[in-house]
């Protein structure tokens, strides 16, 4: 049974692609510093599956643990999600972020070249394309001058990763997500911001179940069709599915180069108030909100263009953004015990 290392493994997407992995026949292991995830998902994976993966602590900055892990256990592949990715944060504290995205990378790596792990999929992010020239998003559109710490964390991590594997040492896919929404749907793991959520959509369930008095809308004027900004919105077990299908691309040597990168959207849009309007009609649940002035930073509209990972990955989401909300909002319901 072939082995992977899921960094990153209790947090949001991490969760829901340890359970798909393990569904798929997997031996999954989770490195995981518990920073921004809590140790009571491992239990809920397990519930789900019946496989209880074997879960280290480990802060990826920390060389020699890192070093300690890999001489303690063999891994044939590995899907890198451990990162900081708060992107009003990493303006605010952006050493954090190059140190924690970066060096963690990198140390991760270089264990690839030690112990001759060749197979590595890294979690990267459509905010590398910034304010697209042209819409939908394809591979090829030219990676622009990023708006924040975060989202420069992301290209760099991307180069460090091409240059590793056009130094022959590695086969790598970088999959970059575009807005990931929703929760599996046993009820047992979703999205579970700490703090005030920065995300749309845990914001909307969270003003739905009564933890905020009212959901602020970031702009009504911009040159959308509603005025309000427009996201590619994709359920997180369609996302989690795509590193199942990207991890056996890699173990079967079926990648048509050392470096490949996939787009994983649903090539469609939706805005903002779209969005809330289709929470309403499918919950039933009025939303109180408020549009008020734009937040700094966001791009007015981004969406994929889907054909490489459905034609070439073999892979394209199977649900609707609908269904990812119906199933977001049955996650906060149970979470808050409604
Ligand atoms: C979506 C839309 C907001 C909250 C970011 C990162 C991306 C990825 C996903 C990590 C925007 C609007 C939001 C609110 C609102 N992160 N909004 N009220 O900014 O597209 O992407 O998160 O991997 O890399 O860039 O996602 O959910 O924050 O915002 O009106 O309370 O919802 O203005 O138009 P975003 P988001």
């Amino acid at each position: 049974m072939r082995k992977v290392l899921v960094t990153g493994g209790l947090g949001y997407i991490g969760s829901h692609t340890v359970v798909e992995l393990q569904e798929a026949g997997y031996e999954v292991l989770i490195i995981d510093d518990l920073s921004n995830a809590d140790l009571k998902v491992l239990a809920q994976i397990e519930k789900i599956t019946g496989t209880l993966p074997h879960f280290e602590q480990i802060d990826l900055r920390e060389k020699g643990k890192v070093t300690d892990f890999f001489n303690r256990n063999k891994v044939d592949g590995i899907i890198h999600f451990a990162a900081s990715k708060a992107v009003g944060e990493s303006v605010v504290n952006p050493l954090l972020y190059y140190e924690n995205n970066l060096n963690s990378l990198i140390y991760l790596l270089q264990q690839c070249e030690s112990h001759s792990i060749r197979s590595f999929i890294f979690s990267s992010s459509c905010t590398v394309y910034g304010e697209p020239d042209s819409l939908p998003i394809t591979e090829n559109a030219p990676v622009k001058q990023a708006i924040s710490p975060y989202g420069n964390t992301k290209q760099i991590s991307e180069e460090i990763i091409f240059d590793t594997c056009t130094a022959g040492l590695l086969q790598a896919i970088s999959l970059r997500y575009f807005n990931p929404i929703g929760a599996h749907e046993s009820g047992e793991i979703g999205e579970l911001p700490k703090g005030t959520p920065q995300n749309l959509v845990p914001f909307i369930t969270q003003t739905a179940a009564g933890l905020r008095r009212q959901l602020s809308v970031f702009g009504n004027d911009y040159p959308t069709p509603d005025g309000s900004c427009i996201r590619d919105y994709i359920h997180v077990v369609d996302l989690a599915k795509a590193h199942v299908i990207a991890m056996q691309r890699l173990f079967s040597e079926e990648n048509q180069s050392n470096y490949e990168v996939f787009n994983l959207g649903t090539g469609k849009g939706s805005s903002v108030l779209e969005v809330v309007h289709a929470f309403e009609n499918i919950t039933g649940e009025k939303l109180n909100y408020k549009v008020v002035d734009r937040r700094p930073g966001d791009v007015i509209e981004v969406y994929a263009d889907t054909t490489r990972a459905n034609e070439v990955l073999g892979w394209k989401t199977e649900k609707t953004m609908e269904e990812a909300l119906a199933s977001a909002w049955e996650w906060e319901k149970k979470v808050r015990g409604l």
